[in-house]
């Protein structure tokens, strides 16, 4: 059965104090719309996003994540069911089940989303996901018999025996196309808010004789954000989550709870990742690489048995070789670091090509912005680069060649050659003695005074 999926991100979200729309706000760098967008995708074949305040800018980011989305416009928030209604001319002509899910609850497993479908399969005409909640607060109720679900009411117009109901609403429904838009249209708002509540669909089904299920899962999955605090607690869920997936999938972290990943993050199988290490988005590190404690990476790969840190940062278009080794203080930025090369210590290599088994020495600084252009600095194979080299690119220093520490590489250096670019060293015999003597003897003849 072909599956459609309406997310809603109309509303206002005014509990975040904030300028961006709520569902623009971002969890492990990547926003509250695309966790959610990527939960539907795992059962979708058609994406609805109800965008409302905010609606440019959802719709551009909405579209980013996937091209192939409809946005509709929900001009007023007069409810959830006026929200889903209109997705109504978007999917007239689809024929299948759909699934309402919120933009500012991200975190529902794909494996909930299907056990729904599943209960559709089965016969129920509206399955809705509940959860036993700590708090049950101002959630809709979930009033549920032998004869499966009854009604959904909301805490405003529930009455005290009602209220006492832990199982809570989730918000996620399930039903049949058609089915959904015709209970939607006989849905009215004389309620406590006077809204048009999508939680009436079931009522309104059970009232025609049809059956209604309740699916549930855990609390942690229908976490929904309307604060700054929430938004914080949705971090720790996906960060908790996805520590126990990089966990499953074969690496080893020592101390899980300070690493912090990003949504896409990718870790091969034994990998080592030490304590406090933070990764921004689009990175990828290979099976047997070991991530030394408190670095940074971000837009970077790196290959197979590298090792980065302790101390280490990598920036978008780092590419680091198969057993290269990148060490304490070093920051590389676009630049290909070859297989076995080495950069230790305290240097900067950026807009740069390290040949494969260079060796680039303590304090090297690839000089690459004159304030205006960027510049390529190309350093060849087995190349040995001296401490405290300034490479001022563009430059290229060729294979097997050496630059002398303290050098400021200003030319290209042919393959082979030693470049010695500083002050040749010239020693005064007796000086420094001479030198000393004299300001010690200025010393005690001031003290006397
Ligand atoms: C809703 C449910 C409640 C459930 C709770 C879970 C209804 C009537 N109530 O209540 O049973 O326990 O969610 O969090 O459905 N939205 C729009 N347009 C609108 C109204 C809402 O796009 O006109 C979007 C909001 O941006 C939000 C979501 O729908 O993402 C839920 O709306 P919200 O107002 O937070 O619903 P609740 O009152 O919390
Ligand atoms: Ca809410």
């Amino acid at each position: 059965m072909p599956v459609a999926v309406i997310i809603l991100a109309a509303g206002q979200g005014s509990r975040m104090k904030s300028d961006l729309p709520k569902v623009l706000h971002p969890v492990a760098h990547a926003p509250l719309l695309a966790h959610a967008m990527m939960a539907a995708q795992s059962v979708a074949d058609r994406l609805v996003v109800v965008a409302g305040v905010g609606a440019d800018q959802v719709t551009a980011a909405a579209q980013e994540i996937d091209p192939d989305v409809q946005v509709v416009l929900q001009e007023d928030q007069n409810g959830t069911a006026h929200a889903v209604d209109q997705a109504r001319a978007a999917l007239a002509d689809f024929d299948g089940d759909v699934i309402v899910l919120y933009g500012d609850t991200p975190f529902v497993r794909p494996e909930t989303l299907q056990a729904m479908l599943d209960a559709r399969a089965a016969g129920n005409a509206v399955i809705a996901l509940g959860f036993e909640a700590a708090n049950p607060g101002r959630y809709g109720r979930l009033v549920v018999d032998e004869t499966g679900l009854q009604a959904i009411v909301e805490a405003k117009d529930a009455s005290p025996e009602q209220l006492q109901i832990t199982l809570c609403n989730s918000g996620v429904i399930c039903a049949d196309r058609a089915m959904l838009f015709d209970l939607i249209a006989a849905i009215g708002n004389d309620n406590a808010s006077g809204e048009y509540y999508l939680t009436d669909t079931v009522g309104l089904a059970r009232a025609r004789g049809l059956p209604c299920a309740a699916i549930t899962c855990d609390e942690s999955e229908t976490q929904g954000v309307n604060s700054r605090a929430d938004l914080a607690a949705a971090e720790a869920v996906f960060q908790t989550r996805k520590r126990a997936e990089v966990l499953a999938n074969g690496a080893t972290l020592s101390a899980p709870e300070t690493v912090f990943f990003a949504f896409d993050t990718f870790v091969g199988r034994d990998v080592m990742i030490e304590p406090n290490v933070v990764f921004g988005p689009d990175v990828t590190v290979e099976s047997n690489a070991t991530i030394r404690a408190f670095s940074h990476l971000e837009g970077c790969h790196v290959s197979q048995h590298a090792t980065i840190g302790p101390y280490a940062r990598l920036r978008p278009g780092a590419e680091i070789g198969d057993h290269a080794r990148v060490g304490n203080f070093v920051e590389i930025k676009a630049a290909q670091i070859g297989e076995g090369a080495k950069v230790n210590h305290l240097s900067y290599v950026g807009n740069a090509e390290i040949g494969a088994a260079a060796n680039i020495g303590a304090g090297t600084i690839t000089c690459n912005y004159d304030g205006v252009f960027k510049h390529q600095t190309v350093i060849g194979a087995r190349a040995f680069i001296g401490s405290n080299s300034a490479l001022v690119a563009p430059v290229r220093v060729g294979d097997d060649a050496m630059t002398a520490s303290g050098s400021v590489i200003t030319g290209d250096v042919p393959d082979s050659d030693l470049a010695i670019a500083r002050a040749k060293q010239v020693n005064k015999p007796g000086l420094a003695l001479r030198l000393m003597n004299k300001l010690r003897a200025a010393k005690a003849a001031k003290t006397k005074e």
